[in-house]
């Protein structure tokens, strides 16, 4: 199989030269001349870099496959600037962030030509790229039969396994790349929140935060995501100022995570966490806003001991939570009759190379295998095993919400936790206010006899 790779941003770049280091020859287009100049100087054994669309066909002959490493929105253009060169039989697959809808369009426009399309997630940021991204594929069965040696030997590694997983119809790769997103939004949140708690209310620096942090590494809690976040915490520039006091704090994203949201509220699927962790997002873009309003910390009057918080609880509690619903979502949208997804695939994938990796996961993971049933009890025994005594985390959100530390995500997964877990009224109270106004009629508890209040009379 030829390859053209089109795209040598650092994504791109880093999957040619881990294509090469494999000993796969890539013809790679770039339109931009400075990135060209870089690369140029490299000298990467087995990369051809060509001037134009038109000679990458050339180049690379069928049955070739060519991968797009592009912004999701300059896939179209670029799909419509190679299909007249190419042959029936060839392969295209986009490597970006795309959104699954656009993949199953995409899909059925190739097919119309004969070319097989492939819309592959890859996971890992650009070190991953380089040393082996997590891989989620899916699109044509043929084209993935033909190709998948390749993505294998470029994936991350999972003992003997590869974090590559084909997904089957087109579209599921993205699809499942894009929960991994939403998820992902809120494993950072779920850090960044409880670093705020520590510094606000506990009086830890970022010093010692860091430390609090690092004795969660080497547990059950630990994460690639808490291991970047000792690393920046810690971080000082040049002028010895921590980075974490000297940037701007609008967070940016690419829209993945809005797209798990839609995802969710079309499939009606709970995930109050990945919600706030977006949401969050978009306020962030306020965060400069000067409203004259400061409200102090500085008295806080904290009785609680800090040896007393149990770290990998908390975080065990929140990350498992946030990927319980990220994973019920993966689950139920195997009501689209075009999906048909096994969660095993989905935590294989996950095993390694991408931001969600971590010991958590792989402890999960083991969980799942046991009954593989993804269910309320399944969280519920999970989050006994591993945080005995929820009363240590609903102690840490208190502090927050007592003292007026935003903690959204947090408290999203502990609301969440309790609606499902506890005996409350909450759907009774609702469905009686909505039949007062609304005189809608209402079923008793076991669902078949219709109840007609008195005021479900005109
Ligand atoms: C990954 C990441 C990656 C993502 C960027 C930025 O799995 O490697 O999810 O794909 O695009 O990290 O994402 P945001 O700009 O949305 O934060």
């Amino acid at each position: 199989m030829n390859i053209g790779l089109i795209g040598l941003g650092s994504m791109g770049y880093n999957l040619a030269k881990n294509l090469t280091s494999k000993d796969f020859k890539v013809y790679a287009y770039e339109k931009n001349l400075d990135i060209i100049e870089k690369i140029e100087q490299d000298k990467i054994t087995n990369l051809f870099l060509v001037k134009s669309l038109k000679q990458l066909i050339n180049n690379t002959h069928s049955p070739r496959i060519i991968m797009l490493s592009l912004p999701a929105d300059k896939i179209d253009e670029c799909i419509d600037n190679i299909i007249e060169f190419m042959n029936p039989g060839d392969t295209i697959a986009d490597l970006g962030n795309s959104l699954y809808l656009k993949s199953i369009e995409r899909y059925n426009r190739l097919l119309n030509k004969n070319i097989s399309f492939l819309g592959i997630g890859v996971s890992g940021g650009p070190r991953g790229a380089r040393n082996g991204p997590a891989i989620m594929a899916g699109g044509s069965e043929t084209a993935w039969s033909k190709t998948k040696h390749i993505f294998n030997s470029i994936s991350a590694k999972n003992g003997e396994q590869n974090a590559c997983c084909y997904f089957g119809s087109p579209g599921s790769g993205h699809f499942i790349k894009l929960i991994h997103n939403g998820i992902e939004y809120a494993l950072m949140e779920v850090l960044a929140e409880i670093s705020i708690i520590l510094n606000k209310a506990y009086k830890l620096n970022n010093h010692e935060q860091v430390k609090k942090f690092k004795d969660v590494l080497n547990t059950t809690s630990s994460s690639y995501l808490l291991e970047i976040t000792t690393k920046v915490l810690n971080a000082k520039n040049e002028n010895n100022i921590y980075f974490i006091d000297d940037i701007d704090n609008r967070i940016e994203q690419n829209g993945t995570g809005v797209w798990t949201i839609k995802a969710a509220l079309e499939l009606g699927v709970s995930i109050p966490s990945i919600y706030s962790a977006v949401s969050t997002r978009s306020n962030s873009q306020y965060f400069n806003y000067d409203t004259g309003v400061n409200l102090s910390y500085d008295d806080l009057k904290i009785n609680s001991e800090v040896n007393n918080i149990n770290l990998e609880e908390i975080i065990f509690f929140n990350f498992a939570c946030s990927l319980f619903q990220g994973l019920n979502l993966i689950k139920e949208s195997n009501r689209y009759d075009f999906f048909d997804f096994n969660l095993q695939d989905v935590f294989r994938a996950w095993s390694a190379g991408c931001i969600l990796q971590g010991e958590y996961l792989r402890f999960i993971s083991n969980e799942f295998n046991i009954n593989r049933d993804l269910n309320y009890n399944f969280l519920y025994e999970l989050i006994n095993k591993k945080c005995p005594n929820i009363n240590n985390i609903r102690d840490f959100c208190s502090l927050a919400i007592k003292h007026g530390i935003p903690s959204p995500v947090l408290s999203a997964n502990l609301a969440y936790y309790d609606l499902v877990f506890s005996n409350h009224k909450i759907g009774e109270t609702i469905q009686l206010q909505r039949s007062y106004f609304g005189l809608h009629p209402l079923k008793q508890k076991n669902n078949k006899d219709t109840v007609k209040p008195f005021w479900t009379e005109l």
